[in-house]
């Protein structure tokens, strides 16, 4: 297994281009078998979960090519098998996407049901009720999700809680469902909305993008299209708290500010000098010093959850006292008592972290336990005194394309290590 070894104290900066968005890529990657021609797809990061999801496609039988420019071919016309084994879900919860769109298409789908993860129960009973809603037949067995439908219908789902791969689930199910499906509440989140334009631009029919009622009026077929998928926010925003952290000042280029509004307001209440173009974002934390800021993660387009173990150890090296609430996963704190082996100084009650700032992390040996709060911690490692070493480094490969090579280049002193 793979460690990251970093010595702090570097101040990071300079130009980075940001890589496809991770989350938007896997509903997209998993969309294109509701296609009856070939999809092509660019913009794609080089990610473990990328890897495995062309991996489940191929499994099921797609014919998957790679072309010169690097574009990512898929041609769904050859699936025939409906089935998601646990080995694939157990790596990635999102293979769960697979379920809407083979029933939608080929009307029947067995999915292994995932169980808990690192962050939290994560159960998927919003996809199951809205799925059974449009006349699917659903039954649990042996720990399998085993579906079956005709063609599914049209209905009115109003969703409990507002879920991001639940509410791209029933959108591609009802993109060739009989009739119109209105989901309401549902994720307003860019990467559900870049799934939207990639239906549509297949010939979907899905008014609403953006807004948390989605009106799809179900289509007899979707074609293949060549599609750009868009920029990652919580990759691009990491490498914005790496700067913040070091004093550093960064430019992130071929990233989408606007899907950023929210994280980048509390980067200037922490202190940034924050500049923003069409597709870039100046990150500049010369000779200021770090203010805490108080959080709460909430559904897009409020704080996202994603970014919240990052702005943590940010808060960790401020002066004063603040507060992080998690109100989405129950349990997305594991970085906090990694972070205290570093010397911060954070306190838990419940969904809230309190931090009071101290001068200085110092480094030492820690283990990741899932994608965000790994890179919580290379964020505190590039900052703390001496060295830090990260073990189980594999979580950060499924989110960060090149992410040692990345930090590296905007001045970081990190290398990966191979045990
Ligand atoms: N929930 C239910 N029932 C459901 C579905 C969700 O109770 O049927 C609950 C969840 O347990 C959670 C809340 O609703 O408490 C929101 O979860 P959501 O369904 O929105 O999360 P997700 O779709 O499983 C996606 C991202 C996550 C990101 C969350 C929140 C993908 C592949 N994953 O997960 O990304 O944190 O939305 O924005 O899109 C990451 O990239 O590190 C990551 C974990």
């Amino acid at each position: 297994m793979d460690t990251l070894v970093i010595q702090g104290g570097a101040i990071l900066g300079g130009e980075l281009d940001i890589s496809g968005a991770k989350n938007a890529v896997l509903p997209i990657l998993v969309a294109s078998i509701l296609a009856d021609s070939t999809v092509t797809l660019t913009n794609i990061p080089h990610l473990r979960d990328v890897t495995t999801s062309i991996e489940l496609l191929a499994t099921m039988g797609a014919g998957i090519t790679v072309d010169e420019k690097l574009a990512l071919e898929i041609d769904p016309t050859t699936v025939n098998l409906f089935e998601v084994p646990y080995e694939l879900v157990k790596t990635m919860r999102a293979s769960i996407l697979v379920l809407g769109p083979l029933l939608a298409r080929h009307g029947e789908a067995r999915v292994s049901l995932p169980g808990g993860c690192a962050i939290g129960s994560r159960p998927v009973n919003i996809h199951l009720d809205g799925l059974r809603a449009m006349g699917a037949d659903i039954k649990v067995e042996k720990g399998f999700i085993v579906a079956t439908a005709n063609r599914l219908k049209g209905a009115h789902i109003f969703m409990d809680m507002v879920t991001v791969t639940g509410t791209e689930n029933l959108m591609m199910a009802a993109a060739l469902a009989q009739g119109v499906t209105i989901l309401e509440n549902a994720a307003r989140e860019p990467e559900v909305s870049d799934l939207a334009h990639f239906l549509n631009a297949m010939g979907a029919q899905i008014e609403g993008i953006g807004t948390s009622t989605l009106r799809i009026t179900g289509v007899e077929r979707l074609n293949g299209v060549a599609y750009r998928v868009i920029p990652d926010r919580i990759e691009a925003g990491t490498y914005l708290a790496a700067a913040a952290l070091t004093q550093g000042d960064v430019t992130l280029r071929q990233v989408d500010p606007g899907h950023l509004e929210a994280v980048l307001l509390k980067f200037e209440e922490a202190g940034a000098l924050i500049d923003t173009g069409h597709d870039w974002i100046r990150l500049d934390m010369r000779n200021r010093l770090l203010k805490p800021v108080n959080i709460v993660t909430m559904p897009y387009p409020a704080f996202p959850t994603d970014m919240q173990a990052q702005f943590l150890v940010m808060n960790t090296l401020a002066k004063g006292v603040s507060h992080v609430k998690e109100t989405i996963f129950e349990n997305r704190f594991m970085h906090v008592p990694e972070l205290v082996r570093m010397g911060a100084n954070i306190t838990i009650d419940g969904n809230v972290a309190m931090t009071q700032g101290v001068s200085k992390l110092i480094g030492t040996s820690v283990m990741a336990t899932d994608l965000r709060a790994s890179a919580s911690l290379i964020l505190a490692g590039l900052v703390a005194e001496g060295e830090t070493v990260i073990n189980r480094v594999y979580h950060i490969d499924r989110g960060y394309e090149r992410v040692e090579e990345k930090f590296h280049r905007m001045g970081a002193n990190i290398q990966r290590l191979a045990t």
